[in-house]
């Protein structure tokens, strides 16, 4: 379909009204149909659960295109900005529209790197919490709890990033390395301010017990790992972020309230997922056909993870530039990772059963993180995280981008009621 040939609106016909809708069309040519009016004009609400086809907001940040696999940031292919950059430079795109050049990039890292501390109270708050806590647990209330260390966004600082995002992404690493050191009776490692961004967080992790050699090995990895992640439009944990933020609360309850929503295993715990699942078919000598069996079952609530995508009805370009990470970092590091010969025959397996080929259905970003993750020696309850840490300045671009957007209103979708017609109060006594 073009939009060139199609005419500007659609006509709607409820009973004998007719209504016309405009069409909107995006820079890459998608067209959506304007339903703000629908309900003004008939009374009628539109009805999409899980939103497949409600495009929530106009957004300049990331094109996706699913059918084909293409997926761009402000413009710029995913493959050449993790070839050519690394994450901070990506996160600048992301937040400020454009790459930065020399200049901005030194300013920019500087910004960084004066925010790359915890303070000895937050040290503190974190050493609270009880061991047991799973990581995305501890990074969410720790994020909405900087609400009381540091206020509100809203004070820019560079080129329409504001401070609060800055620190976010600056300290993000930061509360994720402590809370993994302080469970294991570690104490508090300062980021060394020549390091890069995911070489710090290895850093802060392991400390100088991760030889140099390794560490650089993965971090150079794990920058690519994170780009990956940087940003995906609109899905769940982003929208939630929006959605938030739509009710005028801080930049903290909105981000903490985006990690909340990917750390559900349909989203970005899937990644973990991917590992428990694998490990389990290593563990227990399970068949592979039988595994793929019990995904196609619909009695059965086992699905394969890593597998699968609202979006992608194709392979997932994240998965491949994964897939290519993974080989790379398991021949320099010289592990022998078994898992990725497992699921390599499992996503055989799949790709040629007829179930997953009708549904589209194809490895997507997290079914190979995971095995990356546990070559670099992060334990899985980790993984999440890591993600956390790759989306968050996807998560604070979107939200800089909605609270600029002058058509911006609460975010409150309708309902249709299927409950009880109104009827009598019945006393309790009656009852
Ligand atoms: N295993 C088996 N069947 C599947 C799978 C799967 N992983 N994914 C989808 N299906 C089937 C599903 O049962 C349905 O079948 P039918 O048409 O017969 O009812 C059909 O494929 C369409 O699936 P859906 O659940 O309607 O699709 P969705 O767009 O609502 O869900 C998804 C997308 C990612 C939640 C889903 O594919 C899934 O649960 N995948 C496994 C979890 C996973 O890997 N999540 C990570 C997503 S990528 C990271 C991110 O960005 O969040």
């Amino acid at each position: 379909m073009s939009f060139e040939t199609l005419p500007k609106k659609a006509t709607l016909q409820i009973d004998n009204q007719n209504l016309e809708l405009p069409l909107v069309e995006g820079t890459e040519g998608e067209v959506a149909l304007d339903a703000l009016a629908l309900r003004k004009e008939t009374g009628v609400i539109s009805l999409d659960p899980g939103y497949g086809n409600t495009g929530s907001c106009t957004s300049g940040i990331t094109f996706l295109d699913g059918e084909k696999g293409v997926i761009h940031h402000r413009g710029y292919l995913l493959r050449d900005l993790a070839e050519n950059c690394d994450f901070l430079e990506v996160a600048y795109l992301l937040m400020s529209g454009e790459l930065p050049n020399e200049a901005r990039y030194a300013q920019w890292l500087g910004m960084i790197k004066e925010n790359t501390f915890l303070g000895p109270m937050l040290q503190e708050l974190l050493n609270h919490y009880p061991v047991r806590s799973h990581p995305m647990s501890v990074l969410a209330s720790v994020v909405l709890s900087l609400n009381g260390f540091y206020g509100d966004l809203g004070h820019e600082v560079f080129n329409g990033i504001e401070l609060d995002a800055v620190r976010l992404l600056a300290k993000t690493p930061l509360i994720a390395a402590h809370n993994f050191r302080r469970k294991r009776g570690m104490g508090y490692i300062y980021a060394d301010p020549d390091m890069g961004y995911a070489e710090n967080f290895l850093y802060s992790m392991f400390s100088k017990r991760l030889p140099e050699e390794r560490r650089k090995i993965m971090s150079e990895a794990l920058e690519k790992l994170l780009i990956i992640h940087a940003d995906h439009e609109q899905n769940c944990s982003t929208s939630t972020v929006r959605m938030i933020s739509s009710s005028n609360a801080n930049v903290f309850a909105a981000i903490g309230g985006g990690i909340g929503a990917l750390w559900g295993p349909l989203h970005g715990g899937a990644n973990e997922a991917v590992i428990n699942m694998l490990e389990d078919i290593a563990m227990q000598g399970q068949d592979l056909q039988e595994v793929v069996r019990r995904a196609k079952d619909k009695s059965d609530p086992f699905r394969l993870m890593g597998f699968g995508h609202r979006v992608y009805k194709t392979y997932d370009p994240r998965a491949v530039i994964a897939k290519e990470v993974v080989d790379d970092l398991l021949v320099k590091l010289g592990v022998d990772e078994p898992l990725v010969q497992t699921a390599m025959e499992l996503e055989k397996i799949a790709l040629e059963d007829e179930y997953f080929v009708k549904r589209n259905l194809y490895p997507n970003v997290d079914f190979y993180t995971g095995i990356a993750y546990k070559a670099m020696g992060i334990p899985k309850e980790m993984f999440t995280v890591l993600f956390s840490m790759g989306r968050m300045p996807g998560w604070l671009a979107q939200l800089i981008e909605f609270r600029a957007d002058d058509s911006r209103r609460i975010c409150r979708p309708r309902q249709i009621y299927t409950g009880p017609e109104q009827r009598d109060f019945v006393p309790m006594s009656e009852r």
